[in-house]
This record gives structure tokens, C-alpha cells and sequence, in this order.
């Protein structure tokens, strides 16, 4: 069984303008991996909320892993450490991550559960995995008509390297804002990113 995690960042959730690509990828999974189980976290209210002042409390404390304040966090780690491989998609809010998503961070980073701080660094506990990220935006970030700073990417990268995953694919589905021609163009080009990454990624 190859159980994979949907990480949904946006308020779109489904019904991004990407979701093509995330069906695409997962069909193309299944193509290689008969036996897969999807997984869904979108990450909306009322389930998604901002991290309370009792779970800032918890960690800084680092309270017992079965304190009441780490009740959303325990549940979005064991969707994550108990995934092979992870999908997250999500939009670009401001040039980074989406306040929910940047929740689900804040969830699942967390000292002397997820990762150790050590004096060399922040050490991840968690086993590696391959993971995709798709990334929808209405602009440009990268290549040639890049006119904006990318926030998101490095950020992330650097989030999940923290709790040990490393194996990450951005798969990006950029000028969704410039209409349906480009949504089309965007789709294609992630659709031909994930097909060159996929023999890789996935065996
Ligand atoms: C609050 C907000 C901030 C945004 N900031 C950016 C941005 O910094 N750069 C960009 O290219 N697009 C930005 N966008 C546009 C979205 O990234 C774009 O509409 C994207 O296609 C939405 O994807 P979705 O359908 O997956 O939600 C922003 C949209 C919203 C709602």
C-alpha cells in the first residue's frame, strides 16, 4: 500500500485553478502503483485554525505529546509520518505561503516531536519521503518573465528539511491570473514537469 498525503494550502482547496495538474499527478501514481490510498487534508475552517496561545504555551513548555493543547498538531503529524508520499498544493499568498499553510507548519514543525534542536542545527525526526509541491500563483516568479520574489519555495524547502523530508519537487503553474490560455499553458507545462519527474520519484 502506498499511502499518499494531499496537502491542500489554499482557499480553493479542489477547486484550484492547479487541481488538473494534483489529478494528473495522482493519476499517473496510481499508473506506477496500483495500490494507493489519497489521503486529504484541506486546510480550511473549521477543522484549520490558527495555532491558540495554550498550543504556543505547549510547545514553548515542551508539554507531554498528550496534552490537550497538541490535539490538531498530533493529528496532522500522524497524517504526515504516516504518508509515503506527500503532495502539497498550494497558491502564493503575498510571494509565500498562504496563512493556512503556514498553520499547518506551525502544527507540524515542532520541537522535540518532529525535530531536535541540536547545536549544529535543527535535526528532522522524521523518515524521508518523496514529496511534489505544486505551486499556483497569478504571476511570474522564475524564468524569464519572473517579476516578483519567490518567498514560498526556499521557505518551504527549508521547513521540511527541518522535520527530515528532503526529497521535494516543485512543480510550479505560474500566470494564472492572465486567463484561460494561460491557465491552459501553466496546466501543460506542470503536466510535462511531473511526467519528466515521475520514473524518478515514484518505482
Ligand atoms: C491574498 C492573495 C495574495 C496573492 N498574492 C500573490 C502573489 O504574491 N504573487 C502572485 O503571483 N499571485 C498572487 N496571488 C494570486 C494567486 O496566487 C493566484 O490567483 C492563484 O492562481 C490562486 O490559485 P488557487 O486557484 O490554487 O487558489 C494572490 C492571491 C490572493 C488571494
Amino acid at each position: 500500500m502506498l499511502r499518499v498525503l494531499v496537502v491542500t494550502g489554499g482557499p480553493h482547496a479542489r477547486s484550484s485553478a492547479g487541481w488538473p495538474a494534483v489529478e494528473f499527478l495522482l493519476a499517473q501514481i496510481r499508473g506506477f502503483r496500483p495500490d494507493v490510498e489519497v489521503v486529504q487534508r484541506a486546510l480550511s475552517a473549521p477543522d484549520i485554525v490558527l495555532p491558540p496561545a495554550a498550543y504556543a504555551d505547549a510547545v514553548v513548555a515542551r508539554a507531554a505529546a498528550g496534552d490537550p493543547a497538541f490535539a490538531l498538531s498530533e493529528i496532522l503529524i500522524g497524517e504526515l509520518e504516516t504518508c509515503d508520499l506527500l503532495v502539497i498544493t498550494t497558491p502564493i499568498h503575498n510571494f509565500t505561503v498562504p496563512a493556512a499553510l503556514k498553520a499547518w507548519i506551525d502544527y507540524v514543525l515542532r520541537i522535540g516531536r518532529t525535530f531536535d534542536a541540536t547545536p549544529t542545527g535543527k535535526v528532522g525526526r522524521l523518515k524521508d519521503r518523496p514529496t511534489f509541491v505544486l505551486v499556483t500563483s497569478g504571476g511570474f516568479h522564475q524564468g524569464e518573465r519572473a517579476n516578483q520574489l519567490d518567498f514560498l519555495s526556499g521557505y518551504l524547502r527549508y521547513a521540511l528539511r527541518t522535520v527530515g523530508i528532503d526529497s521535494v519537487n516543485f512543480v510550479y503553474l505560474q500566470g494564472m491570473a492572465y486567463g484561460s490560455e494561460a491557465v491552459a499553458q501553466a496546466i501543460a507545462e506542470g503536466i510535462e514537469r511531473i511526467r519528466s519527474l515521475m520514473p524518478a520519484v515514484v518505482t
